[in-house]
């Protein structure tokens, strides 16, 4: 009786300390600063996690959507920031499911590449020609480097299985290890041409395909690490899709999803305002005229801190929090309605002019990254490309804006242009590693994902982690983060 009734005090002890756990006082109010879809997608994942009850406030200064953004061109849009999305990107695939969105398919299209006097590669109607023109200029490289894609590819896709399972990461080291042990993390530290140099890739495949893929991508020679080469290289992959009616569709989608209250204003600072086992914090902004201030459980910091990108101070931590060595990129977009001039890229005829996209090689001569003619964010069922003699609306990506001679050069003519310049992407080989995502208790960063590779699905993969990470720290599950051999452990759980 005696020993029965001490194994009941046992298990009443027991299930109490379980049910403390359980009963953990939810978050009342998380901030999400910034309404990109690195923000958006951690607000629907938040209030996944959190459930109805908690506040969810979305601070955004500029417009919902961020870096996914459009440009009219008489009356129609065009996508001038992030714009393709591979079909393996799974949580973009189910947030359009979600949300009732639907997909636009590419219009098909043949791409060239130009090193500033002629091309290098012309794409044709026909597969297989292209294939053997390849074979036979590159040798076995396009194999090799297919493989190589594919198996980086096949072990990153373990990470929505982990997530569907909801283990999280406190870093991306620690991710990177997960899905691909050091050999993943090494990626991210070499060059993508010493990597593919050690594939036994040629030079010349390197300096015309590899370069052409990472300038048209990230405005960047085959310099950049290896992980993210892979990324570009995936980007030119066949299926790509984007979301009709514009990618940002998505931000504005799931914030509404997520009943996340969107505050249209400029953060400017975040202070420790009260610290313990849950500290509080203050997030203070300002509009033009007005300012104020606001206290939140959890924030979850959306957008670039670095230097140039952004002005929001921190006080009250320490070590102190401060902006993030290594700097983002500008690219210049530059979206022009007019005549192509044929003649710069070698046909003196306008009507033969066969390529829509043209990616470029690194060279002395070329002012631009890549030159595309590019379709609207709706496209309806009798929709046509542009014949090449016909004035079409082109998308030029540059490090600098283009003068008006170069304008010229590249067209005969045009109606208009409309120029944004971005910080769009890490300047690769400018940063010291990659930044970290816990920059205090409950204050999370998610924008430190760029630094492997900077996509949509990265902000959205970075999203999730960053959900159940903050929701495991917060109820103390620690046996849900950074998880050693998850991929056998997750077998034995189905
Ligand atoms: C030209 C270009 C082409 C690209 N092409 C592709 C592509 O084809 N495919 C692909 O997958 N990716 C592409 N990318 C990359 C992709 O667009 C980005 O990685 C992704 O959109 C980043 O989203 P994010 O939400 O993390 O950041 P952002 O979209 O930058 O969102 C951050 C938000 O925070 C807001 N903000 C900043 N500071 C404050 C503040 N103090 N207070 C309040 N709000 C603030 C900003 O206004 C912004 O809306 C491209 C990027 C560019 C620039
Ligand atoms: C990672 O890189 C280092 C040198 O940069 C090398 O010594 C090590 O063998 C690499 N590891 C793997 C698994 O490739
Ligand atoms: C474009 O597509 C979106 C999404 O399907 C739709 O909501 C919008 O009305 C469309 N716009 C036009 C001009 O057709
Ligand atoms: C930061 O502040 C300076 C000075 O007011 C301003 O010029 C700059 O555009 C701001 N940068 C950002 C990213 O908001
Ligand atoms: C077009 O390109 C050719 C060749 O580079 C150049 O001579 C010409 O000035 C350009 N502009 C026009 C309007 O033809």
């Amino acid at each position: 009786m005696a020993v029965s009734g001490w194994l009941t005090l046992v298990f009443l002890l027991n299930t109490k300390v379980i049910l403390c756990h359980l009963v953990e006082a939810p978050p009342k109010k998380i901030a999400i600063i910034g309404a990109g879809v690195g923000g958006s997608s951690a607000a629907y994942f938040l209030r996944q996690k959190f459930g109805h009850n908690v506040g969810i406030y979305v601070y955004e200064k500029g417009a919902i959507g961020g870096r996914l953004a459009t440009v009219t061109v008489n009356g129609q849009q065009y996508e001038i920031g992030g714009s393709v999305i591979h079909p393996l990107n799974l949580h973009m695939q189910e947030f359009v499911k979600q949300l009732g969105l639907k997909h636009r398919k590419g219009v098909p299209e043949k791409a060239a590449i130009f090193n500033g006097d002629h091309f290098v590669f012309e794409e044709t109607d026909w597969y297989l020609q292209d294939l053997f023109k390849l074979w036979w200029r590159y040798g076995f490289g396009l194999l090799r480097l297919q493989m190589w894609v594919e198996e980086i590819m096949e072990k990153f896709m373990r990470i929505y299985k982990y997530q569907a399972h909801g283990y999280a990461f406190s870093t991306m080291e620690e991710m990177l290890q997960s899905l691909g042990g050091e050999r993943f993390i090494n990626l991210t530290q070499r060059s993508v041409t010493e990597t593919l140099q050690e594939l036994g890739i040629t030079q010349r495949f390197i300096d015309e395909i590899v370069t052409a893929v990472t300038r048209v991508n990230y405005g960047q020679s085959a310099s950049i690490p290896a992980f993210v080469g892979a990324v570009a290289m995936a980007g030119v992959q066949s299926g790509l899709w984007a979301v009709e009616g514009g990618n940002k569709l998505v931000c504005s989608q799931m914030l509404e999803s997520a009943k996340a209250h969107v505050i249209h204003t400029t953060v400017t600072s975040i202070s420790l305002q009260q610290s313990g086992d849950k500290p509080l914090y203050q997030v203070k902004y300002e509009n033009e005229n007005e300012g104020g201030y606001d206290f939140y459980d959890i924030i979850v910091i959306a957008t670039p801190l670095h230097h140039e990108t952004t002005n929001i101070t921190f006080s009250g931590f320490t070590p102190p929090l401060t902006p993030f060595a290594g700097q983002y990129k500008h690219i210049i977009v530059s979206v022009v309605h007019g005549y192509l001039n044929s003649s710069y890229f070698g046909f003196p005829d306008p009507k033969l002019f066969p390529f829509a996209t043209i990616l470029t090689v690194e060279s002395p001569k070329l002012f631009m990254l890549s030159i595309g003619s590019i379709c609207p964010v709706n496209i309806t069922a009798n929709y046509r490309r542009k014949q090449p003699q016909e004035a079409a609306v082109w998308k030029v990506f540059s490090p600098k804006p283009l003068a008006k001679e170069q304008l010229k050069t590249l067209f005969r003519s045009y109606y208009s242009v409309q120029v944004t310049d971005w910080l769009a992407y890490p300047q690769y080989n400018s940063g010291k590693g990659i930044p970290p995502i816990i920059l205090h208790d409950n204050v999370y960063y998610l924008n430190g994902v760029e630094w492997t590779a900077s996509a949509i699905e990265m902000s959205a993969i970075a999203a999730k982690n960053i959900a159940l990470l903050a929701y495991s720290r917060w109820n103390q599950h620690l046996d849900m983060i950074d998880q050693k051999d998850l991929v056998h452990k997750i077998k034995t759980e189905l």
